[in-house]
């Protein structure tokens, strides 16, 4: 029995934030996008959810007025280079990226400036000034058929994942001239519990993105992006996966294909730094926050935008 009244909700937070979420999203015209690394619950709400790429074709194509970022700065970035004009949110200014942040602007610039005569194409994960700085940009889907339209004697500069660029290296038989930045996730992928997992689970299949390492890489039947292997999952006869990417792409295969096993790969610690910390950071409650407080926003200096949009746009041509 109560002897006063009950507690009220913490933060004056709605009971239910899905029909909250729903309803700001018909009052702003505003649309959720997502990335399959976003907790399940930030999944189930979105209106779209995709790779980098599928991300960046649906922010260069919406006409909503607003545009709720569920993903890191870098992909949120991407959305407002393509939208000048419209709100773009994402839930925690802070979901930054390891990859992106392994590529600072200034050491780039003198990176490129050794390499005179090569064109730039850079990985769609990196700030918005290497952007700048890139001829074409590339995601985890495009980049060997992006690579494999650049005339054979045009010298490349890939950045900033050594490891995808070392797969379009083997895929296209190119010499890339590789920026060695790396991914804190996927290089956390244990090739010695993987191979156990094969061991103990012998019908099982590995399905990696190619952020892995080569040591992963080998052990792979199948290497693609996230809507890749999400796409292989389902359409395979075969029941069981060990996924060697981050584990939120499992909520999505597991609805996909409810009659199938998912294993995630196993990080080399006992830890769970196979989460991207930086996607995590994201919550439903910052999610419904920022859209009822239209912060925090997105902004970009002029300059910056104009010159980082002209590669995202080769990139959506030539894909
Ligand atoms: P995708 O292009 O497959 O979405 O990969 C994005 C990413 O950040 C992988 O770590
Ligand atoms: Fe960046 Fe890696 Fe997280 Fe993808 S998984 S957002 S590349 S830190």
């Amino acid at each position: 029995m109560f002897l006063s009244a009950p507690p009220k909700p913490q933060n004056n937070l709605p009971r239910d934030l899905f029909k909250a979420i729903s309803e700001l999203k018909k009052e702003l015209n505003a649309v959720v996008l997502a990335h399959y690394y976003q907790d399940s619950d930030i999944q189930d709400i979105a209106d779209y959810i995709g790779d980098s790429l599928g991300l960046s074709q649906q922010a260069s194509s919406t006409d909503a007025d607003v545009i709720v970022f569920a993903g890191v700065h870098f992909m949120a970035e991407t959305a407002k280079i393509l939208n000048p004009h419209k709100l773009v949110l994402l839930p925690d200014l802070d979901a930054g990226c390891s990859l992106a942040d392994s590529c600072p602007p200034a050491e780039f610039k003198a990176f490129k400036e050794a390499h005179p005569g090569h064109i730039v194409v850079s990985y769609v994960n990196c700030t918005a000034e290497i952007k700048a700085m890139s001829d074409i940009i590339c995601t985890s889907s495009n980049a060997v058929k992006i690579v494999k339209q650049i005339p054979e004697d045009q010298p490349i500069i890939f950045a900033p994942d050594q490891n995808l660029g070392r797969y379009v290296m083997e895929q296209t038989g190119r010499d890339l001239v590789l920026w060695q930045g790396s991914c804190m996730v996927h290089e956390t992928f244990s090739e010695k519990k993987i191979v156990q997992l094969q061991v103990e689970n012998p019908e099982a299949e590995v399905i990696a993105h190619p952020e892995c390492e080569s040591s992963v890489l080998r052990h792979a039947s199948y290497i693609g992006s996230t809507t890749a292997l999400l796409k292989y999952s389902q359409n395979s006869d075969i029941k069981d996966f060990i996924v060697a990417t981050e584990p939120g792409i499992i909520h999505q295969m597991e609805k996909a294909a409810p009659n199938k096993h998912f294993i995630p790969a196993p990080p080399i610690n006992n830890c769970a730094c196979n989460e991207c910390p930086h996607m995590r950071l994201n919550t439903l409650e910052k999610l419904y926050l920022a859209m009822k407080n239209k912060t925090p926003e997105i902004t970009l200096p002029e300059d910056i935008r104009v010159a980082a949009f002209e590669p995202i746009q080769r990139m959506l041509e030539m894909s």
